[in-house]
C-alpha cells in the first residue's frame, strides 16, 4: 500500500468517501458517509438487535429504547457529521447488498506528531458471520492510513467478545496488551485488550490481504 499521501493543509483529510464495494460470504459491503435519513433503518436495526450490541457497547445514560428511538438519530448524525467536518471522526454506514446494514467509525482523530485513532463497528444480527465487519474494517484501515492521514489505528475490544477479536485478527491487527478496568460498559468497568496497526505493517493493503486469502474479491 502506498504511504499516506494525504494533502496535509485539508482540514478533514479522507472525508467523505465512499470505499469498496468488496464481496465477501455474506453480500457485498461498502462503505459510505451517514446520513439524516438512516434514522429509520438504524433505530429500526438497533432496537431488534439490544441483546446483540448492548452489551459490548460504552454504558450510556437512559434507557436503550431512548437512545435508540428513531428521534435519538438526528443528534448523533449532526454530532458525528461536525466531528468528521473538523477532521476528528470518519463516521461510515455498512451497507450490504446496498441496504443500512451496521456502522464503522474511525474516531478520536489526533493528528500532528501522534497522527492516530481508534476504530469501533457494530453490524446487524441478520449479516453475522459472513464476513461482512472484517471487510468494512480492512477497506477502512486502508482509507484511513493512506487518504486519512493517519499513521496508526487502535481497537479496545473486550476479551469475551470472541468474534469482534476474530474480526480484528483476520484484518490483521496486532495484541498490544490488557487495559485494566478501562471503560464502562454495561454497567461497570470492564477489561479491555487493546489491538493496534500501523502504516507499516499493512504491506498492500488490508483488503488486498483479504482478497488473496480468498476472503474478499472485488466486484
Ligand atoms: C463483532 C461483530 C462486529 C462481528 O461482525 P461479523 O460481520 O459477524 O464479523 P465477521 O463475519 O467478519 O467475523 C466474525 C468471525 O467470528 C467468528 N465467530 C462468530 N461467533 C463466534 C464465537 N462465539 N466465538 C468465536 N468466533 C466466533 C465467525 O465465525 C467469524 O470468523 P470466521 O470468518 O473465521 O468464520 C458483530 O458480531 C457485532 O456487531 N457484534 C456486536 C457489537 C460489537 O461487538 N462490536 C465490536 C465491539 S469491540
Amino acid at each position: 500500500m502506498q504511504a499516506a499521501t494525504y494533502d496535509i493543509e485539508a482540514r478533514h483529510p479522507g472525508w467523505p468517501a465512499r470505499l469498496g464495494p468488496l464481496r465477501v460470504r455474506g453480500g457485498v459491503v461498502a462503505l459510505r458517509p451517514i446520513r439524516l435519513r438512516d434514522a429509520g433503518d438504524w433505530s429500526r436495526i438497533r432496537l431488534r438487535d439490544q441483546s446483540h450490541i448492548e452489551r459490548w457497547e460504552p454504558s450510556a445514560p437512559g434507557p436503550w429504547q431512548d437512545r435508540n428511538s428513531f428521534w435519538s438519530w438526528p443528534p448523533q448524525w449532526l454530532g458525528l457529521r461536525g466531528l468528521a467536518r473538523r477532521g476528528q471522526c470518519l463516521p461510515f454506514v455498512i451497507t450490504v447488498d446496498g441496504e443500512f446494514a451496521g456502522q464503522i467509525t474511525v474516531g478520536n482523530v489526533i493528528r500532528a506528531s501522534l497522527r492516530s485513532a481508534w476504530i469501533g463497528y457494530w453490524v446487524s444480527s441478520t449479516v453475522v458471520s459472513g464476513g461482512v465487519a472484517t471487510a468494512a474494517v480492512a477497506l477502512l484501515v486502508d482509507h484511513a492510513l493512506t487518504s486519512g492521514g493517519l499513521h496508526r489505528i487502535e481497537a479496545t475490544v473486550r476479551p469475551e467478545n470472541e468474534p469482534s477479536i476474530r474480526v480484528l485478527t483476520k484484518a490483521g491487527f496486532r495484541q498490544e496488551g490488557l487495559f485494566q478496568r478501562y471503560l464502562e460498559v454495561a454497567g461497570d468497568w470492564r477489561d479491555h485488550l487493546c489491538f493496534a496497526i500501523t502504516a507499516e505493517e499493512t504491506g498492500p493493503g488490508l483488503v488486498h490481504r483479504l482478497v488473496q486469502q480468498g476472503r474478499a474479491e472485488h466486484v
